[in-house]
């Protein structure tokens, strides 16, 4: 072989050579541009069914989130979280209420009172109301755990998370039980809603002031004074991976359908 012969075939070797790392570059490229462009549309929604209220949330929480129903007492949250589970059970997907606040029966009835069909739903399997003793935390946690595999859950709701506080006496304490929840349920693939009971006249989301960070979303719900009259409304005050509507918009509790929400008119308030 000539000395030009050598030149040209190590040349041309090199040539592959770079032929080769483009190639794996360019798939590399390829590959990560189908996941980055593959994984807003794989974000899985899962919709409330509460009439109006999914429109402002581009038709549903992101899926196995944990979201917080934020509001004083006789807002609606009780009513939001049975309509949310409600109607996972009438689409197919088994849900649970662990009723930690109020007993079984009155939540039984709140339900039958809106004329959904619960005793049917529990019938099936789709539908399961608990009310855990309140040993201690990890007990709570490991009844979750249990009734979730037990009807392969996919929407949760605690009611009230508040309760929860009771375990504990440190604050950060509450904010480690959260993650540990948080995390189980994440595990577990559920989407959840943990009822968070506010005081009256209370400006945070929470009672204990470090739920709202754990949690994926906050919605609040209100109970409004304008005039000689009380107005029902609802904002969506965090979620993740949404863009959703940074309105109040009205809200009406009725027999049937439980809650409605009007999603093109807004409340005029200076609430913050
Ligand atoms: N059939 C109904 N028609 C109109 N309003 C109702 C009906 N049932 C309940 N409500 C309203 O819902 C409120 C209770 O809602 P609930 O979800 O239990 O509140 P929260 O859990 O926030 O304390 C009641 O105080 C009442 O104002
Ligand atoms: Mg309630």
């Amino acid at each position: 072989m000539t000395g030009v012969n050598i030149k040209f075939h190590s040349l041309h070797d090199e040539l592959e050579d770079h032929h080769k790392k483009i190639e794996l570059i360019t798939k590399e490229a390829e590959k990560l541009l189908t996941t980055y462009t593959a994984n807003p549309g794989e974000l899985q929604r899962v919709p409330t069914g509460v009439e109006g209220f999914d429109e402002l949330i581009e038709g549903g929480i992101p899926q196995k989130s944990l979201v917080l129903l934020s509001g004083t007492t006789g807002t609606g949250k009780s009513i939001f979280g049975m309509k949310f589970l409600i109607h996972g059970a009438q689409t197919g997907e088994p849900g649970i209420y662990i009723s930690l606040q109020e007993s079984m029966e009155e939540t039984l009835n709140q339900m039958r009172f809106f004329g959904w069909p619960v005793d049917e739903l529990i019938e099936k399997g789709l539908l399961l109301i608990v009310q855990p003793e309140l040993y201690n935390y990890e007990a709570l946690l490991t009844i979750i755990e249990d009734t979730i595999d037990k009807v392969k859950a996919k929407r949760l709701v605690i009611d009230s998370l508040s309760i929860i506080g009771m375990y504990f006496e440190e604050p950060f304490k509450i904010r480690k039980s959260l993650l540990d929840l948080e995390t189980l349920l994440k595990k577990l693939g559920c989407t959840t809603l943990a009822i968070s009971e506010i005081g009256e006249g209370q400006n945070e989301l929470s009672p204990y002031g470090v739920e709202e960070y754990v949690a994926d979303g906050v919605f609040v719900l209100y109970y409004l004074r304008q005039g000689n009259m009380f107005l029902r409304a609802v904002a969506i005050r965090k979620l993740r991976s949404t863009k959703h509507s940074t309105k109040i918009h009205p809200v009406e509790i009725e027999r049937p359908g439980g809650m409605l929400v009007y999603p093109s008119e807004e409340v005029f308030t200076d609430i913050t």
